[in-house]
């Protein structure tokens, strides 16, 4: 990969609420980090994400289209503004593997369990019904297989006995806030 000098230009997608997002953007204005979220595109329309791009003046996008659409203008968008690295925070689709074999940049992706257990959905409720003592999160890369490339960082959390998948989910996401950007900054300190 090409190396950089300036600021890295990061793409997020994202699908609902936005938090990691948010998140991204607190922790690179505070500490003036060597990349900044350049724009924000949707799957969703209502996405309460898009408001926080809109509040920090960051582009942003809402393609509400079937796959190969909302990839081919995603694609256009992200190489026209000179996109370095793609961010994946809380976005609920899997990307094909023709997009990601055409992104000439990295994908990240942050997942809510200890990878390699529990890929897909409903995480919260696998770990709390197998009598795990842990769940977590983790920062991965983004290969053509779901859920599977290569950790960057990894976060615990204990499960209490009192633990539902909504109070479990609350203190992951707690936890998602302090090592997604973290795992940004490993991610760019390779780039530059
Ligand atoms: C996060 O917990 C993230 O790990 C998860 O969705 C939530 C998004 O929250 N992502 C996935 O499940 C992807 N497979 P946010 O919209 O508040 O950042």
């Amino acid at each position: 990969m090409k190396k950089l000098t300036g600021n890295i230009n990061i793409g997020v997608f994202i699908s609902g609420r936005g938090s990691n997002l948010k998140e991204l953007i607190r922790y690179s204005k505070k500490n003036n980090t060597n990349w900044k979220i350049k724009l924000v595109i949707s799957n969703k329309k209502e996405a309460k994400g898009l408001i926080y791009a809109k509040k920090n003046k960051i582009q942003n996008y809402a393609i509400e289209k079937k796959k190969p659409e909302f990839e081919k203008k995603s694609l256009s968008i992200l190489k026209k503004n000179k996109i370095n690295l793609l961010c994946l925070a809380g976005f609920m689709r899997i990307l094909s593997n023709e997009f990601i074999k055409k992104c000439k940049f990295k994908i990240i992706n942050i997942h809510p369990s200890l990878l390699p257990k529990y890929k897909g959905l409903n995480t919260h409720e696998r770990a709390i019904k197998a009598g795990d003592k842990y769940a977590g999160s983790t920062v991965h890369y983004v290969t053509a297989k779901l859920d599977s490339g290569k950790k960057i960082l990894q976060t615990k959390v204990k499960i209490f006995k009192a633990d539902n998948p909504n109070t479990l989910a609350k203190r992951v996401l707690k936890a998602e806030h302090q090592i997604y950007p973290k795992a940004v900054d490993i991610v760019c300190k390779k780039i530059i």
